[in-house]
C-alpha cells in the first residue's frame, strides 16, 4: 500500500464525513479549468477546504478553488471537487488520480470529469463541448504502477474507459437543450507548456481531437476501482498552429466563462437523470 492509495482514501473519506450529509453521493463531479461555476449551481450542504482533506494539498492553479463541495444538483446528492492536482505542478500519478478514490470511498460510483482543452480536430471551434468518446494517455505515467492497492483491478479493461451509457445519456440532454455537443478523444498530455505545432501535427495522426493537461490519471484510477466516467471537454482555442494566434491561460478561462452556461445545463441535465 503505498500513498494516495486505498487505505489512504479511507482516512479522507471519514474526515470529510464528519463534515457532510451521510448519504450516497449519486455522482461525484471534477471541475476543470474555469469550470469551476458549476458548483454555485450546486444547492450546498457543506464544503471542505481541501486543507481540512488528509492527503490533499492546496490547490495552486488559477480557476481551480480547492474545496470539496456537497450538496443538491438536479434533485440529487452530488460531491463537487473544484480544483484539480496536476501532474505539471510535479504531483505523482497516484495523487492527481486520489480525489477519484476519495469520492469513491464516500460511496459514489459515477464520476463526471470535466477540463479545459485545446481544439485538435479543424472542425471545433473555442466555446465548443466535446463528450470524450477515449482518451490517449500521453503524460507517459500511470497511476496505477507499483503495488496493486486492495480492491483495484492490477490491468483493468480500457476498451471503454468512459461509459457508453453515460455519453448516450448526455447526447440525449443536449439534444434536448438545444446544445452542440461534438465528440472526440481528449489527448492528455504532461504539460506545463502548450504543444508545438509539430506535436500538434502528431497529435492529429495519433487520432486525438483535444488536448488537455489533466483527466487521463483519474480516469484510469475509477476503471480500476469501477467506476463509471462521464467526460466533457470545454474547447478553449484551437491548438497551438492550428491558428495565428499565441495560446494563454487567459484566454483559456475567458472561453470557459462563455461556455460555462450550456455546461452547467448539460451536467445538471445529466446529473438529473441518473439512478439514485
Ligand atoms: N493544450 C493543452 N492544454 C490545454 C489547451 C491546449 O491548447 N487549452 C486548454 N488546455
Amino acid at each position: 500500500m503505498s500513498a494516495y492509495g486505498s487505505a489512504a482514501a479511507s482516512r479522507a473519506a471519514s474526515r470529510i464525513r464528519e463534515r457532510i450529509r451521510a448519504t450516497r453521493p449519486v455522482a461525484a463531479i471534477v471541475l476543470g479549468s474555469g469550470l469551476g461555476g458549476l458548483a454555485d449551481e450546486i444547492e450546498r450542504d457543506a464544503s471542505v477546504p481541501y486543507r481540512d482533506i488528509p492527503g490533499f494539498p492546496s490547490a495552486t492553479v488559477a480557476g481551480h478553488a480547492g474545496e470539496l463541495i456537497t450538496g443538491t444538483l438536479g434533485g440529487q446528492f452530488v460531491v463537487a471537487l473544484a480544483g484539480r492536482f496536476h501532474m505539471y505542478e510535479g504531483h505523482d500519478a497516484r495523487l492527481a488520480a486520489f480525489p477519484a478514490r476519495v469520492v469513491h470511498a464516500l460511496g459514489a460510483r459515477t464520476l463526471i470529469v470535466s477540463n479545459a482543452a485545446g481544439g485538435v480536430n479543424r472542425n471545433w471551434q473555442p466555446g465548443d463541448l466535446m463528450l470524450i468518446r477515449d482518451h490517449l494517455n500521453l503524460m507517459f505515467r500511470n497511476p496505477l504502477t507499483g503495488r496493486a492497492e486492495p480492491g483495484d483491478l492490477r490491468f483493468p479493461d480500457m476498451s471503454a474507459p468512459y461509459d457508453p451509457a453515460l455519453g448516450a445519456l448526455a447526447r440525449e440532454i443536449a439534444r434536448e437543450q438545444g446544445t452542440v455537443l461534438s465528440e472526440g478523444v481528449y489527448a492528455g498530455l504532461l504539460g506545463p507548456a502548450y504543444e508545438t505545432p509539430a506535436e500538434v501535427r502528431m497529435l492529429e495522426r495519433f487520432g486525438a481531437d483535444a488536448v488537455g493537461m489533466s483527466t487521463v490519471p483519474e480516469v484510469v484510477v475509477a476503471r480500476a476501482i469501477g467506476m463509471r466516467v462521464l467526460g466533457i471537454s470545454c474547447i478553449t482555442n484551437l491548438a497551438c498552429g492550428l491558428s495565428n494566434a499565441p495560446i494563454s491561460h487567459a484566454e483559456v478561462l475567458e472561453t470557459t466563462a462563455v461556455a460555462a452556461d450550456k455546461f452547467k445545463a448539460l451536467v445538471r441535465g445529466v446529473v438529473a437523470r441518473l439512478e439514485a
